[in-house]
Order: structure tokens, then C-alpha cells, then sequence
């Protein structure tokens, strides 16, 4: 019997709850009015004389150690109660906390700062509300120019001077009006034209500009820093300049990269040949240096213009500049694990 009721202690002992519904069915049990304890009591007298002692203190042992126990369990849980009150409960598993994606606009755009910064250009930037100085002007574009019609432009309505800027080639003059050469600067940000949206333009866009002047840059200088820098961002190491026509650079040009003909994408994109336009660029026209205060007889220069959408799309196959606008999350979220 004394085994039995020291098998009881050990169990007690042993017991641990969650909850207060467990403690009140394990404090029945034991101290309950047809409990575990009460069974021994009224077993008492028919315990030998000569017993009696042993198995009294027996009894009452497992009677305190019972009665203990209910006491520290209840303990535990106000003061768990307690916690909960303050912090909430803090068994509950943790909220998963969601960490957001850069924008693939601003990946692509920091990309390029960071490999025109390896050669020692800075980073400039201008108004998104222009002048027509600014933004057409200077650039070599007066007045009646017919070129102007090129980029359908945003005016502010009340003053016809006040516009919103077409291109990032604005900052270029900006940066020549301020500064001395050498001057090495790229300059990115949000340029707006008039046009309709679709899959392929919108009228919201991004740029990156890049200027270079110093004494006898070549247009072999200009070449040599795009091929370095297709080569960077693309890992394409064949490029072509075809000739063109920008107001503010004499000569000018289109850039090509070739992209390769290995996939139906390639086709598709390059449209069978290969070759895909990048940017524009050319050597500074001596008209848009004289704007800027730069005596052309002593310094030359090149510039170059492209669009950061079209390069994202690139490097990432987006198909719909829409894209990039609608900050969906299904969209934006496959840019996680980029940089
Ligand atoms: N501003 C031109 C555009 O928006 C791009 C461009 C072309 C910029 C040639 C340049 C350049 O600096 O030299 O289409």
C-alpha cells in the first residue's frame, strides 16, 4: 500500500499543465471529494495498528505534494496571463516579416551608376520641370527647329518657357553652365513625353544621360567607354554605331549591341538580325558647348542618351513597359534576390 501512495508522489511530482482546465482535472483527482486521496483515507482503519504511522505520513506526503502542486502550476499560469496581457501571447509562432524588392527601374539604374562610377564619372541631376533653355535651346533645338517635334512634349499650360523635360540631356547643359572640365557625369532620372501608352512606350520613361568633356576626347574615346560598358552590364562584347541625327551631338549615332541569334526570343526581339538598339550618343556639337560657356576650340566631348526601361526589359524579358508602372506585387516580387 505505502508502495502504491509513494508511486502516487512520484507521479504527482512528474505532473506538469498548459492550461487551467488541466490542473483543476489532475487537482480532483487527487484532492476531489472521490479523489485518489480521500480513497486512502477512508481505507485508514482497516490498516494494521502497528502500520498505521507509515502509512499516515504516507498519506498526508502525497496529500502536500498534491496540494503543491495545484499552487505552483496555478502560479505559473497567472503569471504566463500576465505576460500575455503585455506582450500578447508568446507561444504563438512569429509573424513571417516580408522583405521588399527594389524596383527593377532602380536596380537597372543603380547597375549603370555603378559601372560608369568605376571609370570616374559622378552622378548629377536636374528639374523634372523644365525651361525650354534647358531642355531644347541650348541643346542646339531653337525655336521653329523641326527636330523639336521629335519628342512630343508636356508644356505647363500658363507659361509656354515651362515644360516637362523630354530627355535627361537638360542636365547636361545644367552641368556644363556649373561646371569646369574635365567633367565625367552621368546623370539618370524620369523624363515625360506625349505619347500614347502601349506595350512598347509609355509617357512616363526613365534616362540615363552621360557626358565627357575634356582636352581631345575622340570619338574613338566614346566607342571604347560603350563598349566597356555593354560589356559590363550585358556581357555582350560586340557593339556597332550607325550613323544618326541628334541636334546636340555632330557626328551622332545609334549604338547596337549584338545580341545573338541562339533562341526563338533572339529572333524575336532583334527581329531576325541579331543587332539591338541601345542608345543614342555622338561627339558634343561646338554650338551646345558655346551655350554652355565651353570654348569648343579648346575642349571636345561625347554624350550619350538611353532609356532605362528598354534595358530592363532586356536584361529581364519583360515583354510590356506597363509593367514597371503598376507596382503589382506578383510582378514586383521576382525581383527579390536581386541587388
Ligand atoms: N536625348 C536623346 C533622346 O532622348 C538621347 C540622346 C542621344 C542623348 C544622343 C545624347 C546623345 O546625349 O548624344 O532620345
Amino acid at each position: 500500500m505505502i508502495d502504491k501512495i509513494k508511486e502516487h508522489i512520484a507521479e504527482v511530482e512528474a505532473f506538469n499543465a498548459e492550461t487551467a482546465d488541466q490542473i483543476e482535472a489532475f487537482r480532483i483527482k487527487y484532492l476531489g471529494k472521490k479523489g485518489i486521496l480521500n480513497g486512502f483515507f477512508a481505507e485508514f482503519k482497516s490498516v494494521p495498528n502497528e502500520q498505521k504511522k507509515d502509512f499516515g505520513q504516507a498519506v498526508n506526503a502525497l496529500k502536500q505534494a498534491a496540494e503543491a502542486k495545484v499552487t505552483s502550476l496555478k502560479e505559473v499560469l497567472e503569471s504566463k496571463q500576465e505576460e500575455k496581457g503585455v506582450y500578447g501571447d508568446l507561444s504563438r509562432p512569429a509573424e513571417p516579416i516580408e522583405i521588399g524588392a527594389r524596383h527593377p527601374i532602380s536596380i537597372v539604374k543603380n547597375q549603370i551608376i555603378e559601372i560608369f562610377s568605376n571609370v570616374g564619372f559622378n552622378v548629377s541631376e536636374g528639374p523634372e520641370i523644365e525651361d525650354d533653355w534647358h531642355n531644347f535651346t541650348a541643346l542646339n533645338l531653337p525655336e521653329y527647329h523641326p527636330a523639336r517635334d521629335m519628342q512630343d512634349t508636356f508644356f505647363i499650360q500658363t507659361d509656354p518657357d515651362i515644360l516637362l523635360r523630354t530627355h535627361t540631356s537638360s542636365v547636361q547643359v545644367r552641368y556644363m553652365e556649373e561646371n569646369k572640365p574635365p567633367i565625367r557625369t552621368i546623370s539618370p532620372g524620369r523624363v515625360f513625353r506625349n505619347e500614347a501608352i502601349s506595350a512598347r512606350s509609355h509617357c512616363i520613361f526613365h534616362q540615363v544621360e552621360g557626358l565627357y568633356i575634356d582636352k581631345d576626347v575622340s570619338f574613338a574615346d566614346l566607342k571604347q567607354t560603350l563598349l566597356y560598358f555593354t560589356k559590363q552590364l550585358f556581357g555582350k562584347s560586340k557593339i556597332r554605331l550607325r550613323p544618326s541625327y541628334f541636334p546636340f551631338t555632330e557626328p551622332s549615332a545609334e549604338v547596337d549591341i549584338y545580341w545573338g541569334l541562339e533562341t526563338e526570343t533572339d529572333y524575336r526581339i532583334t527581329k531576325g538580325t541579331g543587332w539591338l538598339e541601345i542608345m543614342g550618343c555622338g561627339m558634343v556639337d561646338p554650338n551646345v558647348l558655346r551655350n554652355c560657356n565651353i570654348d569648343p576650340t579648346e575642349y571636345s566631348g561625347f554624350a550619350f542618351g538611353m532609356g532605362i526601361e528598354r534595358i530592363a526589359m532586356l536584361l529581364y524579358q519583360i515583354g510590356d513597359i506597363r509593367m514597371f508602372y503598376e507596382n503589382d506585387v506578383r510582378f514586383l516580387e521576382q525581383f527579390k534576390s536581386s541587388i
